[in-house]
């Protein structure tokens, strides 16, 4: 992967969340603290004059609690041969257990942030978390969004200005 600015980072997003998946992590990679979790719901933009990126995170995720504690979270994308270590890490929680070391996929220290991101991807976007608010039911306008959370776990929003890129050619 090389260095790319935000701004020169080609994807087509909707493509890359709602089918491609991408995985969210968040922690200290230093101290070993740190979970990941495979995310299909997400954003990527502008905002206050920068460059940002959005994760959604239900309450329930053990992600949920690190990335609350921690400053910093990364998003990376993988070639098509990683999608069985996606679904396991989004059908599997590191709270019981180490999850990651029963994929093929290796933890690395990122370029710019104490979050990790993956040897294996063919993207990283490393985030600083700026700002967060919750799914308010009050708000949906479309009712049918309710039939998303059958049990009231409404995500929490993270927006996180993406401090660094590396990516595949076919990102640039
Ligand atoms: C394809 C796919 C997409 C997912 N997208 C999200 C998401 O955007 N937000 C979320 O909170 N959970 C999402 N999940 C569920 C979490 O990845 C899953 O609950 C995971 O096991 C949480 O791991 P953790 O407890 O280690 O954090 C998704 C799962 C899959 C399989």
């Amino acid at each position: 992967m090389k260095e790319l600015r935000p701004d020169e980072l080609r994807l087509c997003v909707a493509d890359a969340f709602l089918n491609r998946w991408m995985l969210l992590t968040a922690g200290d990679y230093a101290s070993g603290e740190y979970n990941t979790m495979t995310v299909a719901w997400g954003f990527l933009g502008a905002m206050w004059k920068r460059p940002v990126a959005i994760a959604v995170v239900r309450p329930t995720r053990y992600t949920y609690t690190l990335i609350n504690v921690h400053e910093t979270f990364t998003l990376c994308a993988f070639p098509k041969e990683y999608r069985s270590d996606l679904t396991y890490l989004g059908t599997h929680s590191g709270r019981e257990g180490d999850k990651i070391a029963r994929t093929s996929l290796t933890p690395v220290a990122a370029s710019s942030v104490p979050a990790p991101v993956f040897e294996e991807a063919e993207l990283a976007i490393e985030c600083r978390k700026i700002y967060t608010n919750e799914i308010v039911p009050e708000n949906m306008i479309d009712a049918s969004i309710e039939a998303d959370y059958p049990d009231g776990d409404y995500h929490r929003v993270y927006y996180g200005e993406i401090v660094a890129v590396h990516g595949s050619d076919d990102y640039r």
